[in-house]
């Protein structure tokens, strides 16, 4: 009922020649996903020239961020409207890079949310928790709080046409996977935390594990009731492994 949808975070990665390359290996073996729904999410900078090379292909464009605001004096800043120009269906929102190394508040983060859905693009809202906060066991009322802060501002019906994707911070780059266990049971508070205020929502939200999800660790995390896909890192830069990760789904 919730198609898996595993999405490629690129991060400040690659150079011209290696996305063409990483969208022409993606392209090849794309036909051997079956069930998941497949996205590539690369620099700004790229935008235009991936989504010309994934005209045609089931693959689906996001971006890594987006500009609160719909238009003006924002120097540097890619407003929705901009991103919809390069056929993007999502943007991701609140990545711990953004709100941990670029200081973006749970404020910013919801109006970042809101700013993509006006624009008509599906939001991939990051949440998660800092390794000192898991140890402080508050890792529940951190992703609470993020999510909350979308909700609070918007009304919990804005969830229906988003993605939600916990990323719990201390997983980042590290190569170190929260278990599936582990996973799951944040993955079932979230749901369970927005069910709370609507069953139906909560449902047919989507949520992500993002975390060095990788070929060998994918199957079991995304075997999980409810986690629904990854946002995935530094194994979305090799084909072969972002396909992998895509087979795993199902
Ligand atoms: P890694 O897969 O490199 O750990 O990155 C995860 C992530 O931050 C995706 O947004």
């Amino acid at each position: 009922m919730r198609q898996p949808i595993i999405a490629g975070n690129w991060k400040m990665n690659g150079s011209l020649e290696s996305i063409r390359t990483l969208v022409s290996g993606l392209k090849d073996g794309i036909r051997d996903v079956n069930s998941a729904e497949m996205a590539v999410c690369p620099p700004a900078a790229y935008l235009a020239e991936v989504s010309s090379l994934i005209t045609g292909t089931t693959i689906a464009l996001g971006a890594q961020d987006l500009s609160n605001a719909a238009s003006g004096a924002y120097t540097g800043e890619i407003s929705g409207d901009m991103l919809n120009d390069f056929n993007c269906k999502y943007v991701i929102v609140g990545h711990s890079e953004r709100r941990n190394i670029r200081g973006e508040s749970d404020e910013l983060v919801a109006e970042k949310f809101k700013a993509a859905q006006d624009a008509g693009l599906t939001p991939i809202l990051c949440v998660g928790e800092l390794l000192e906060e898991r140890e402080d066991g508050i890792t529940e009322a951190v992703c609470a709080r993020q999510i909350d802060a979308v909700t609070d501002a918007y009304g919990v019906s804005v969830l229906e046409n988003s993605i939600i994707a916990y990323e719990p911070v201390w997983a980042i780059g590290t190569g170190k996977t929260a278990t599936p266990e582990q996973a799951q049971d944040v993955h079932a508070f979230i749901r369970g935390h927005i069910a709370s205020q609507d069953q139906s929502v909560a449902d047919g939200l989507r949520i992500q594990y993002g975390g060095s999800m990788n070929a060998g660790n994918a199957a079991e995390l995304l075997a999980q009731p409810d986690i629904d896909g990854g946002l995935i890192g530094g194994a979305s830069l090799k084909a072969d492994d972002f396909l992998a990760i895509g087979r795993a789904a199902g």
